[in-house]
């Protein structure tokens, strides 16, 4: 395999010509014959002005490249699509994929021997992850890290979970606008992730646990010195990478490495969203992601991370806490911990090396966990015959069992109109569902799958309801909300037939979501049923016309790796 420059060289017929075009423009950038010998480590930067999570990315960059050069490499910034989760409309989630395919072509189509991935917010390591194991190049994760968190009248403040903690108490009634607008100033107060156990930190933390980034680099803060450290520390060990070829991204993802994340998701009480994060990710590996074997792993393994939304602290408590080698010391007579990572070591070597200390607040001892049970079940049933996902740890206990009359929301247009309607038909009893907010039907699966609580049950002091759908949710939200309906309504899964007034049970316990209705009657109204209209063209048409349901990724059909080992 060629390295250096002389890797990917532009067709032109001639490789000598090729080489000799690219020796010179480089030479107008001002490189000299030394420098262009080195080994050359790509810096995926995903900087930009509509992603404030990653402000600190063009820092970071600086720093990787001041590692690599002081490692002997050639550092390149390169930039891809970068995902913010409040500016990538209609959801960071639709184009995931296509950052995930920027990167494989990227990684693939520039001189590199191996990249540091710089990403952070949700959809950002999922999606370089993914495009890394397709191009299969060595590659290591650098996290932008978590936000600080904010503080307003004596009270620490967590995006996004007092976000919307705060915004129900403003639609409640029970929190003027102006106290709204004061706390919305703290709520995030520097650049990095959201500081609660949502999806970022969530994925940082399963990144650290698969082997892609160096120990301790899912949760310091994005803006703290230790970041900037890790950033030229991953520099450095990157040229390491590029020399010897490995590890590769292939390497490092085994079924003994998904395993672990599993166990740690569990722990951690991560986000829901990690379930279709982690299909896609193995799928890239020609590996699946067993959703039985997760929630069979939920059953016996408590909650341990006393982070919001389940707990009570913040991504940066978990770091000074020991942060993920001091949870998998906790873990390890679960985990595998032969499981290799970039740094050339295995967990052993982490865990072994991880200091003594650790803040039993917050990384709390199995014998005293933050929740006994599971986090993160996983349900079957005829109304979900591929499975879906609930958040036990964020659900409220009286609901989980609960059987009731459905009100159904056929899309999240008709949800707008409707939800806050004074005339509502709605009782706290109701089981509220949306449908057509899956991969297909929205298309995207955004996180709306968090219904807002009818307003004229808010005002009554409703905290919670069961609320189904084919959508996501943050991992920063809670409810007793079932999410990841497969299939989905647009796919003609049985939620498609959902009608208002039909009796749906909910029970946890037997990991069953039903529509009591008869099977007749269900027949009829699926000859009465048509699929929604595609989008006419581009991108979101290739979306809808690939996209895999939630249980299996929703990566497109013509990226996975069909399974080799
Ligand atoms: Fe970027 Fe939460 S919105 S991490």
């Amino acid at each position: 395999m060629k390295r250096g420059l002389r890797s990917r060289l532009v067709q032109y017929g001639d490789d000598e010509f090729s080489l000799f075009l690219r020796r010179g423009f480089l030479k107008s950038a001002g490189y000299d014959d030394e420098a262009l010998a080195r080994p050359i480590v790509g810096v995926l930067s995903t900087a930009s002005d509509f992603n404030p999570c990653h402000g600190t990315a063009p820092k970071l960059a600086e720093a990787v490249k001041a590692g690599v050069l002081a490692a002997g490499g050639l550092p390149f910034v390169f930039p891809t699509i970068s995902l913010q989760e409040s500016f990538a409309f209609p959801t960071s989630m639709l184009w995931r994929n296509l950052m995930a395919m920027d990167v494989e072509a990227m990684l693939g189509a520039l001189p590199m021997d191996a990249v540091v991935l710089i990403g952070g917010c949700d959809k950002t390591i999922p999606a370089e992850l993914m495009g890394a194991l397709s191009a299969d190049i060595p590659a290591i994760v650098l996290p932008v890290g978590p936000m600080l968190a904010g503080r307003h009248e004596g009270a620490r403040l967590g995006a996004c979970t007092d976000c919307r903690r705060l915004w129900a108490e403003f639609r409640g009634g029970r929190l003027s606008e102006t106290d709204l607008d004061r706390a919305h100033d703290q709520l995030m107060p520097t650049s990095g992730t959201c500081m609660v156990m949502g999806t970022a930190t969530t994925m940082a933390t399963l990144a650290e646990t698969l082997g892609f980034t160096l120990a301790g680099a899912a949760t310091a803060p994005a803006v703290s010195a230790e970041r900037m450290r890790m950033a030229t520390a991953t520099g450095r060990r990157a040229v390491e990478m590029a020399k010897a070829g490995r590890p590769r991204p292939s390497e490092l993802l085994t079924a003994a490495a998904l395993n672990n994340a599993s166990i740690v998701l569990q722990a951690i009480s991560g986000s829901t969203n990690a379930l279709v994060h982690l299909a896609a990710i193995a799928g890239r590996a020609g590996l699946g992601f067993d959703l039985a074997a997760l929630d069979a792993i939920g059953r016996e393994t408590p909650v341990l991370v006393n982070l919001k939304p389940a707990g009570e602290f913040f991504a940066e408590d978990f770091h000074t806490a020991g942060g993920v080698p001091a949870l998998l010391r906790r873990l390890k007579d679960r985990l595998d911990l032969g499981a290799r990572t970039v740094a050339g070591e295995t967990l052993v070597d982490i865990v072994s090396r991880a200091p003594a200390y650790v803040d039993e607040d917050v990384i709390r001892p199995l014998n005293r966990p933050v929740v006994a049970s599971e986090a993160i079940a996983i349900l079957s049933g005829n109304l979900a015959p591929q499975g879906a996902a609930i958040k036990l740890s964020a659900a409220s206990p009286a609901l989980v069992s609960h059987e009731g009359p459905a009100l159904v929301f056929d899309s999240l247009a008709e949800l707008a109109r409707k939800i806050d309607d004074p005339a509502l038909a709605v009782t706290p009893a109701h089981c509220l569902v949306l449908r057509n907010a899956g991969p297909v039907g929205a298309p995207g699966m955004p996180e709306a799958g968090a219904l807002p609580i009818p307003k004229k049950l808010a005002a009554q002091g409703v905290k919670d309801m069961v609320r189904i759908s084919d959508a996501r949710m943050s991992g920063t939200a809670f409810g007793t909300v079932v999410l990841h309906v497969a299939p989905e309504a647009a796919a003609g899964g049985p939620l498609a037939l959902v009608a208002d007034g039909d009796r749906i049970r909910l029970d946890v316990g037997h990991r069953r979501l039903d529509l009591l209705v008869e099977e007749s009657e269900l027949a009829a109204r699926r000859k009465r049923w048509s699929p929604p209209k595609k989008p006419a063209r581009g991108y979101e048409r290739l979306y809808v016309d690939h996209v895999s349901q939630a249980n299996l990724g929703c990566d497109f059909d013509f990226l996975v790796k069909h399974p080799v080992r």
